[in-house]
């Protein structure tokens, strides 16, 4: 793969993680999809096992329904300033999603990536300790081997990746983490279930320590995928959320990769973050932040290119049945 249209060590192109001997030995451009296949600059052939990366293309390649809605909205307006301004796609996938969405939750905002759906949830949750009157409250706790994205806020929470992590230290101020709930390898050295839960028991002590005042919110992944596909025991959430509710806490909870931990485990976060990617739901948003409280969301953070209408849209086309 280096001739002129090819990716070799001279392309001005950066790779996501790549080595520089990946790029010596040539990076195979991929050139078109259809349906769970991809193909190459010479025509190869490649069954799409992992669906893009962590699984974001599974309606599949080449759909030309989703092209043609997108193109249609584009036409018809791709862009206007989310500030005192919506747009039809977002009002409609907020009502689509008002009808499914379990529990409290019962307010929507779209974003563009799993990353800055983190972002926005922990904004979130320190918008409702501030307007709660309780301003001391910025610590977040994460669990050592989640993954909850890459920017600055959500790199905070990334609890796996050491070498990602390290890279970037220091983290933001007010990163904490405990041990996940990993059975096979329980870091605590104990074995379930006569370990009494002790890796959800241990967030309060964690809470106790950094002193609860000062906590804002516990975030965690239904499923933790980060270095695994790790499903805490039944009691695991049950226990979390009633630690939350002990502290005031905000729960936020992490779908972006794994969606069915709300509706299975009976969880009751106060956030949720979301993606068409993982959702069990039959339509729902390409990544949403779904929040409920007493708080002014719309207070003080804005972005300028979220809530375009054509990514928001993304989420509303009812997708047929994946082809084979
Ligand atoms: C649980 C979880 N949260 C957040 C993210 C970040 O999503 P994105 O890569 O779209 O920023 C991921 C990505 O895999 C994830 O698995």
């Amino acid at each position: 793969m280096h001739d002129k249209t090819g990716m070799d060590s001279r392309s001005p192109l950066i790779l996501q993680r790549t080595t520089k001997e990946d790029v010596e030995k040539g990076v195979t451009v991929i050139t078109r999809g259809e349906g769970v296949f991809v193909y190459d600059q010479e025509g190869k052939r490649y069954l799409d096992l992992v669906a893009g990366v962590t699984r974001p293309v599974h309606a599949g390649y080449g759909r030309k329904e989703i092209a043609q809605a997108v193109y249609d909205q584009i036409c018809r307006l791709p862009y206007f300033t989310p500030m005192q301004f919506t747009n039809e796609p977002a009002l409609q996938l907020a009502r689509v999603l008002s009808e499914i969405a379990p529990g409290k939750i019962s307010k929507f905002s779209f974003f563009c990536d799993g990353s800055e759906s983190v972002e926005a949830a922990s904004k979130l949750a320190r918008h409702y300790h501030y307007f709660q009157g309780e301003k001391s409250r910025f610590k977040i706790i994460s669990r050592r081997g989640a993954y909850h994205g890459v920017t600055a806020g959500a790199l905070r929470a990334l609890g796996t990746v050491l070498a990602m992590r390290q890279i970037m230290e220091p983290l933001m101020p007010g990163t904490v983490f405990v041990d996940s709930p990993y059975c096979y390898r329980c870091p605590l050295h104990l074995t379930y279930p006569g370990c009494d839960l002790a890796c959800a028991k241990d967030i309060a002590r964690a809470i106790e320590f950094e002193n609860p005042e000062q906590v804002s919110a516990f975030i965690g992944e239904p499923i933790q995928q980060g270095f695994g596909a790790y499903a805490p025991p039944a009691e695991y959430w049950k226990i979390v959320r009633e630690i939350c509710d002990k502290y005031g806490i905000v729960l936020i909870i992490d779908e972006v990769i794994c969606g069915s931990g709300e509706l299975e485990n009976g969880l009751a976060s106060n956030i949720l973050t979301s993606s068409r990617i993982s959702s069990p739901w039959p339509r729902e948003s390409r990544l949403a932040t779904y929040p409920w409280g007493p708080w002014d969301a719309q207070a003080s953070y804005g972005k300028v290119s979220r809530s375009s209408s054509i990514c928001i849209l993304t989420g509303i086309i009812p997708l047929p049945a994946p082809r084979p």
